[in-house]
């Protein structure tokens, strides 16, 4: 997929979505982005009715009675359950944007599918999107919205790295030309890490953390060396055996060694595409670097720990967990110049 293919046929669209496995996001042209709500549905297992969807569904998780189950209709970038993705996204929608979208006589929409989609997966945002009510859909590779909605020079001929660094995963890509040179993907995410912190204070400290306490220890990864950042923090959570209540001071440097192991993983990655990249494009990106996108591109101290260990300059993108979709409603507006090509030319 490169986006020169495309260029003309995005620009007729009207909607452009990114389906993650956390987070719907929808830009509608003209307008902006209208929607930035978590992939979630409730709905009533009787009935088949949708009870809530976004945020409120996602407060439901854990609390609702066995009747009602909150439903994630996308797993791994890829729509798993098209039916209740549909109904999630009009419902997202709302109705003024509906009817706005009705309007149009001949409704288009594009949605970023990841880089290594498979026909399946590139099938199932397809039919989720028809179900706006769209006549064609066009797919764009994630990696390249993702690039260009953080205003790297795709379309030139200087390579650039890109890390989009979501929930379960992690892409990694040099781009040059408008088009993936070569791509890689860990199954390591904000999950991973989120999950090795959990783990480390289960262990250590017998302690069991609620999931919003992690963010706070997120900021204990900040510092990288035994003295940066504050050596202690106290967490609240509740005891593993009496499940009562419990302060614990936590040693920040042993936290920072739990979630090692899913960073080294991300290293090894960035290690393999480097060697699949050709030589002259691996001295561009000693000098463009490495672009962080996605969600988990605001975790402290990542940005850090990837300049320490591989030497290149790194940057986080502006709004890093809505670039990709910022990135496809640039293409729709028509913001992005096609590529000129032509060798002949000039
Ligand atoms: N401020 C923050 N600090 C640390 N992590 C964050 C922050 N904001 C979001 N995240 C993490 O980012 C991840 C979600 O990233 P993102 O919104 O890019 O996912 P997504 O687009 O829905 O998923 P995907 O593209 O992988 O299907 C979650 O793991 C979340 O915990
Ligand atoms: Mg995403």
């Amino acid at each position: 997929m490169t986006i020169s293919a495309g260029l003309e046929q995005l620009r007729r669209c009207h909607v452009a979505v990114d389906l993650g496995a956390t987070r719907t996001r929808v830009y509608v042209k003209g307008t902006g982005l209208v929607v930035d709500q978590p992939s979630a549905a409730a709905v009533n297992t009787r009935t088949g009715a949708l009870i809530a969807v976004g945020e409120l569904a996602e407060q439901m998780t854990g609390r609702t009675p066995g009747y009602i189950r909150v439903v994630r209709p996308v797993s791994g970038g890829t729509v798993v359950d098209i039916e209740v993705g549909r109904r999630m996204l009009r419902a997202l929608l709302g109705e003024k944007v509906r009817r706005a979208l009705r309007r149009k006589p001949r409704l288009r929409a594009a949605v970023c599918v990841p880089h290594d989609a498979d026909p399946l997966a590139m099938r199932a945002a397809t039919e989720t999107l028809l179900g706006l009510g769209a006549r064609r859909v066009e797919l764009v590779d994630t990696l390249i919205a993702a690039a260009v909605g953080c205003g790297l020079p795709v379309e030139r001929a200087e390579a650039t790295m890109i890390l989009a660094c979501g929930a379960a995963s992690t892409q990694i890509a040099v781009l040059s030309l408008g088009a993936v040179v070569t791509a890689d993907r860990v199954p390591v995410g904000g999950d991973a890490i989120d999950h090795a912190i959990v783990q480390h204070l289960r262990q250590r400290h017998e302690l069991v953390l609620a999931s919003q306490s992690v963010r706070p220890l997120h900021l204990a990864l900040s510092g990288d060396g035994p003295a940066a950042g504050a050596a202690v923090a106290e967490i609240q959570g509740t005891d593993v055996t009496t499940g009562l209540p419990r302060l614990v001071r936590v040693d920040t440097a042993a936290v920072r060694e739990a979630v090692r192991m899913p960073l080294t993983s991300v290293l090894d990655g960035i290690g393999r595409v480097l060697r699949d990249c050709p030589p002259d494009l691996v001295a561009d990106l000693a000098d463009q670097g490495v672009m962080l996108v996605g969600g988990s591109a605001l975790l402290p101290g990542l940005d850090r720990t990837l300049h320490n260990a591989t030497g290149m300059p790194v940057r986080i993108a502006e709004r890093p967990d809505v670039c990709a979709v910022l990135g496809l409603g640039a293409l729709l507006e028509g913001k992005v110049r096609p590529m000129v090509l032509d060798p002949l030319a000039g």
